[in-house]
């Protein structure tokens, strides 16, 4: 097939890597990609989706997958449907149960689907008298996306309050910001579940761990996510079918009724209370880092589920998953998550290692390319990736792959996976 892939991080690299593995042979093109995704495949630079979906069409693109959610909050999808073209992810409407935590949270009450007790607003005094009503501490989200910053735990009922005016008058988060959520604070400890999903019927991948915070023992701000281990030992398979019965099924039927079937990745935020899961969020795409580990752990092939799932026939597959554990350890620049960094050159050692070798890989994300080096060049640079019998062994090859990766002010944690240690 000829697969063009939309985005530019380590998400995109392992989802193009794991195609690339497959028996048969693919063509990929991404936009707009990255400095070693054109190892894989050609990056394109065509920004608009009008002109991007007329290049499908004229080069024969039989699917495209969807990585970050802009573009599908943007409409991407429908643009590539109205031209007739396969194209796996939400449509702009679906896409709101990530682009709008008002229009998710609603969502989730209606169909009676377990979430966080809350209120939606945009008066200030609906918002304050809510919040006087709950313990410390609490949970004020803007409505829009906000590069993962817009949610704010507050330790007093005074935080809450000034986060809350400064979210209304789109000081912290412009036009994002118009709409607030208070929520109650969950206590308990988080996963992440991905259902691949064609509007009816779903397929569950492995449960992961990310790790949010920049630092060891989950120190320092919050990032995109450090590094991310699957499956993970905290769930069972009595969980997973109460996330089954409780979240996915009534998400599909409901999405259903609402008139926009939900087809692409449903990413579930999930805080596991008291053994019961709850709702904490909806993505409509793939984590990253999460994504990275859950590629490699696929047996059957990848590009046969997103285009199965793109044409709504994913109850003729079966998805196969390996018996092994993934752990990915994310290595960042310098001044990540807080400001660009200056371009650093990578040296790759060679692995000499065949167990090495055989069982870690690479997936590049802020990396560019130029007279052949490979350079660092910003944000979450690349994700060493270990695959073993056991959550330890994936871990200690992940690291000894990280061992030989260097470049100028490279930044990482040396705890992912303790949870599960
Ligand atoms: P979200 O963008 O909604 O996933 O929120 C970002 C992070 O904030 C989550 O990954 C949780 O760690 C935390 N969080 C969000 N909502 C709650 C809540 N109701 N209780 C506790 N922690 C929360
Ligand atoms: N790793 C979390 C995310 O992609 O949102």
């Amino acid at each position: 097939m000829k697969i063009l892939i939309l985005g530019s991080g380590g998400r995109e690299y392992s989802i193009a890597r794991a195609i690339k593995n497959e028996q048969v042979e693919h063509e990929l093109f991404f936009q707009p990609g990255n400095g070693a995704t054109n190892d894989l495949g050609t990056n394109l630079n065509i920004k608009d989706y009008n002109d991007l979906a007329k290049f499908a069409k004229e080069n024969n693109i039989e699917l495209t997958i969807v990585g970050p959610e802009a573009p599908l909050v943007d409409g991407v999808v429908d643009i590539f449907k109205a031209q007739g073209l396969t194209i796996f992810g939400p449509g702009k409407e679906a896409a709101q149960l990530e682009g709008s935590k008002v229009y998710m949270k609603n969502f989730l009450a209606k169909y009676n689907i377990p979430t966080a007790k809350y209120i939606e607003s945009d008066s200030i005094e609906d918002l304050f008298q809510f919040t006087n009503t709950l313990d410390v501490p609490i949970v004020v989200k803007a409505d829009g996306l906000c590069g993962g910053k817009g949610v704010i735990i507050a330790q007093s009922h005074d935080e809450a309050k000034k986060a809350i005016s400064e979210m209304l008058s789109g000081k912290s988060f412009g036009d994002a910001g118009k709409k607030v959520i208070v929520e109650e604070f969950l206590d308990g400890y988080e996963l992440s579940m991905f259902a691949v999903c064609d509007g009816k019927d779903y397929i569950l991948l492995p449960a992961a761990q990310d790790h949010k915070r920049l630092l060891d023992g989950d120190e320092g701000p919050n990032t995109g996510g450090m590094g991310a281990y699957a499956p993970t030992p905290l769930v069972d398979d009595a969980l997973y079918q109460k996330v089954r019965e409780r979240i996915i099924r009534p998400t599909l039927d409901g999405m259903q009724k609402e008139g926009a079937p939900f087809e692409g990745v449903l990413f579930i935020g999930i805080m596991v209370v008291n053994g019961e899961p709850i709702t904490l969020e909806f993505n409509v795409r793939f984590g990253d880092p999460e994504c990275e580990i859950l590629m490699p752990l696929m047996t059957s092939s990848v590009s046969d589920m997103f285009y199965k799932a793109a044409t709504n026939r994913l109850s003729d597959i079966e998805v196969e998953f390996s018996k092994q554990y993934a752990v990915g350890v994310v290595m960042a620049s310098e001044n990540y998550p807080y400001s660009s960094s200056i371009p650093a050159e990578i040296i790759l050692d060679d692995v000499k290692h065949e167990e090495i070798a055989k069982n870690t890989h690479i997936s590049f994300a802020g990396v560019m390319k130029e007279d052949d080096k490979l350079y660092a060049s910003g944000g979450r640079v690349l994700v060493c990736v270990g695959l073993g019998q056991s959550i330890k062994e994936a871990r200690d090859r992940a690291y000894l792959r990280c061992g030989q990766v260097h470049f100028s002010g490279k930044k990482l944690r040396t705890d992912i996976a303790y949870q599960a240690l």
